[in-house]
């Protein structure tokens, strides 16, 4: 179960908007903005196929925006939904707004849409070397459940975290 904590909140003019529910023809600029926005932070190697992930429906995608400015985005968290396990595919933060909140605030978005929805855990894979993002997930609770050596390419380990999220 994961901890309660204070809401957390965004910077201000911010909020958390899930694609879906964006005008459809505001939604590609957005998805354009993200995949620039991912690029950046992962290498290429682990580029995330927006366009084919989207379309399947049991994955969402959560963005920060300012509501006037649309394609301003400055953070992202893709998930997957089966039936009672969620899987966080991707979270990402635009580096000149690290460490504002952002991140825990998708965090804490998408926990409570899950476990509103009955979900009873949701998994993870992170490179070990990420340490914020292991800060991150760790200071909500994930635990660390597998490892896997050579997992993201040679010499980069990566980790299976899961969090129970039933109440
Ligand atoms: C991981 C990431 C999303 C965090 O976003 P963020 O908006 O900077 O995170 P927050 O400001 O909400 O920080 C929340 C907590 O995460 C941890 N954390 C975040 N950045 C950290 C850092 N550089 N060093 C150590 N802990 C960190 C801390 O516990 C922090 O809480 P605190 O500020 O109260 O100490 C961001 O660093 C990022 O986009 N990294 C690159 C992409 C990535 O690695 N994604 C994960 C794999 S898919």
């Amino acid at each position: 179960m994961y901890g309660i904590f204070t809401p957390p909140e965004l910077p201000q003019g911010f909020r958390i908007q899930n694609l879906v529910s964006l005008d459809p023809k505001n939604r590609q600029n957005v998805v354009d903005r993200v995949r620039k926005i991912e690029r950046k932070a992962f290498p290429s190697s682990e580029a995330f196929d927006f366009d084919a992930e989207l379309k399947k429906k049991n994955t969402s995608m959560l963005v920060v925006t300012r509501p006037d400015e649309l394609t301003e985005v400055v953070g992202y968290l893709v998930f997957l939904r089966m039936r009672k396990v969620a899987l966080l595919h991707k979270i990402c933060v635009v580096e000149h707004m690290r460490r504002k909140g952002i991140g825990r605030c998708l965090i804490h978005s998408v926990l409570l849409q899950l476990e509103k929805g009955g979900c009873h855990s949701i998994q993870l894979w992170v490179d070990e070397a990420r340490s914020p993002a292991r800060e991150l997930y760790q200071s909500y609770g994930f635990r660390e459940i597998d490892r896997c050596v050579d997992y993201y390419g040679p010499g980069r380990t990566g980790l299976k975290m899961q969090l129970s999220i039933e109440k």
